[in-house]
């Protein structure tokens, strides 16, 4: 089954997280006209890590409406947040140390909770409360950036892992069995429910989950990406020519005019 869904090809990470940014702002500037305030909850890894810096460097840290933003996290690793390992560590070096954005409206994962559990709990509460979520609703987050591992996996929403089943939480702490290691994610039924998504993705190695997750069989528990399928929101993939390779569908060219497929 294909999915219809926007695929834009880059030529590069610089230029992939150059047309992100002009992305980012034109779905942040729209909302907040319609609407005063944005929410974009941030891919960890090291994919987006250009698009923050990018972000919080002019021209667009001077024109992007910070004060409006509220900035969360679509998944963390349950470490400290000063380990290398730590999303909010990462996120916090390429865009929050300088974005000027207000303390109150940067939603982290309080991972020095006694258990995993405890740091879902608290923040599915943080952010139910910041984004005013009525109790039994799901968040409306305005903008989701994700990425994709290479066995299909978004956010911590690995194969085959416990928090795929969940379709009424809105955060859960998920144990890795790969990794041996607990996560803190947003759930599926969260992702799905946002008013757009951006995934960016790169590389050889993510070309057969990327053809399984757009083109294949609905198979979300081998594929938790394909969580895309059937949302209301807008879905749109940033992506480079090696993961592109083996699919079907046609493909539009970055704003750097890189050529059609
Ligand atoms: C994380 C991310 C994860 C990431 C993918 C892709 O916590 O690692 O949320 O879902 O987006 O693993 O990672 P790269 O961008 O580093 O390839």
């Amino acid at each position: 089954m294909v999915v219809k869904v926007s695929v834009t090809k880059a030529n590069s990470i610089e230029d992939m997280a150059q047309v992100a940014a002009q992305k980012f702002v034109q779905i942040c500037e729209k909302t907040v006209t319609k609407k005063g305030l944005f929410s974009v909850a941030l891919a960890g890894g090291n994919t987006p890590r250009r698009l923050y810096e990018i972000l919080s460097s002019p021209p667009y840290v001077h024109r992007l409406p910070w004060d409006r933003i509220t900035v969360l996290l679509g998944d963390e690793r349950l470490v400290p947040v000063d380990h290398e390992e730590s999303n909010f560590r990462m996120i916090k070096a390429a865009l929050l140390e300088q974005a000027p954005l207000k303390p109150q409206n940067i939603l982290r994962v309080y991972t020095e909770l006694a258990t995993p559990g405890s740091s879902a709990a608290d923040y599915e509460l943080l952010i139910k409360k910041h984004l005013g979520v009525k109790e039994g609703a799901l968040p409306v987050i305005d903008l989701v950036l994700l990425g994709m591992g290479p066995d299909g996996h978004t956010a911590s929403l690995f194969p085959g892992t416990e928090a795929l089943k969940d379709k009424t939480s809105v955060v859960r702490a998920n144990f890795v069995p790969k990794f041996n290691s607990w996560r803190i994610t947003l759930t599926s039924a969260t992702i799905r429910n946002a008013q757009n998504v951006i995934f960016m993705a790169t590389g050889a190695d993510k070309a057969q989950a990327l053809k399984e997750v757009l083109e294949g069989e609905l198979n979300e528990n081998l594929y938790p990406a394909q969580l895309i399928r059937g949302m209301v929101g807008k879905v749109e993939w940033l992506v480079d020519n090696e993961i592109s390779a083996g699919l079907n569908q046609s493909l539009s060219s970055s704003s750097t005019g890189v050529g059609q497929k």
